[in-house]
């Protein structure tokens, strides 16, 4: 095993602990508390999810993962193919089948992990009723042991045709489930604001809210410089700081820049300043090609805004002197084009500062020349 992961849920000697939200987690499982877990990209919030529910005591996980689903057909297999691994043998891919039975679903078998994936007759499917048949598969389920539901990447239900009939038809269901615990993850915060946040969505205040956010810098350079001396290097506290620094403090970013710099130093003396830029463009060239790609049909406004933003800050991006040293024309040309760059989740906008989302992004506009 390599001392750092990333781009994967991480587990045991790759995950930092993280006890004060883990606990509750681990609290809210186990009592049925539905939960909204929230924060950035790679941030860590399946794996803190795949931790808490390792320490529950008898409970059984159903994690549908809901990434590009774009119809109730695909939402109903996710769930459906999600329900019949819950447990080893056959027992919950039969119960699964018959459960659903009215959904007339077929197995077939995912070539990569031989697990059994269930769909489902999308001419029978495609409707809001069928909503109702996966909550009471749940139910179901729910009747001889605690189901800790994990539906990740729930923001992607506003992806659905009708997304507001398609909440309204879930939560008037769930509602009734006292005994399950739902947990619903999310990445895309604007979204998930607008499903638990906003008054009008049916979810408002439905759940508790867990936010993820940077792990305790202390925590994380303990547990960093344990896993450099894994490698066979010797990193100080001062060190890891800066790397974290670098790495805005998400945990992914952290570990993809610490097996960089492990990749690229000798281990001879403790890592220094020289290491951490060379991890630095180690990360830039494993990411150039998808930097590329993400600002390729940017105008040239919108490239100068986000250009300004990392190379001064995005503090006072409406001033003179910020327009002007972008080369952008007037300030309503720099809201436009911040604007856009937020739809197209590039950037985001916290407490008065426009700021790049990933930070290895971040340097690489630093360094770009038309
Ligand atoms: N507790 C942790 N300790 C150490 N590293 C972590 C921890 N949690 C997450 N990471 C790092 O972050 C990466 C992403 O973790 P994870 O997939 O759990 O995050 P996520 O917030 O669910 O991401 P996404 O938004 O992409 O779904 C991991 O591969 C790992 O490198
Ligand atoms: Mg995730």
């Amino acid at each position: 095993m390599r001392p750092f992961e990333y781009g994967c849920v991480v587990k045991g000697d790759v995950f930092c602990p993280r006890p004060e939200i883990e606990t509750v987690l681990v609290n809210n499982m186990q009592s049925g508390q539905n939960t909204v877990v929230v924060g950035e990209r790679r941030m860590g919030k399946t794996s803190l999810i795949m931790s808490a529910f390792s320490k529950t005591h008898r409970c059984r996980l159903l994690y549908a993962d809901l990434l590009n689903i774009r119809t109730i057909t695909d939402f109903c297999d996710r769930v459906a193919s999600a329900a019949s691994r819950m447990g080893k043998g056959h027992t919950f891919l039969q119960r699964t089948l018959t459960f659903l039975a009215r959904l007339r679903p077929t197995i077939t078998v995912d070539p990569h992990n031989g697990m059994p994936v269930v769909s489902v007759d999308s001419y029978l499917a495609e409707r809001e009723s069928s909503f109702e048949d996966i909550i009471a598969m749940i139910e179901k389920f729910s009747e001889k042991e605690r189901v800790v539901v994990v539906f990740d990447e729930f923001q992607e239900i506003l992806k659905l045709d009708n997304p507001e009939q398609a909440l309204a038809t879930l939560r008037s269901k769930i509602q009734f489930l006292s005994e399950t615990c739902f947990v619903y993850s999310g990445s895309v915060r604007r979204d998930m604001v607008r499903i638990f946040v906003d008054y009008k969505s049916p979810f408002y205040k439905s759940a508790a809210t867990l936010n993820v956010g940077p792990i305790d810098d202390d925590c994380f350079a303990e547990f960093l410089q344990r896993r450099f001396a894994v490698g066979g290097r010797k990193a100080s506290k001062a060190f890891l700081l800066k790397v974290l620094d670098t790495a805005n403090r998400i945990s992914g970013d952290v570990q993809q820049l610490c097996d960089a710099i492990l990749t690229e130093s000798d281990g001879n003396g403790e890592l220094s300043e020289s290491d951490l830029r060379n991890g630095i463009a180690r990360v830039l060239k494993q990411e150039a090609a998808s930097f590329e790609l993400q600002t390729e049909n940017l105008t040239r406004y919108q490239m100068k805004a986000l250009q300004g933003v990392a190379k001064f800050g995005g503090r006072n991006v409406f001033s003179a002197e910020f327009i002007t040293r972008s080369g952008l024309s007037s300030a309503p040309t720099a809201k436009r084009a911040l604007e856009k760059l937020i739809a197209l989740g590039i950037i985001y906008h916290h407490e008065g500062e426009y700021k790049i989302f990933n930070p290895f992004l971040k340097e690489w506009i630093r360094g770009y020349n038309e």
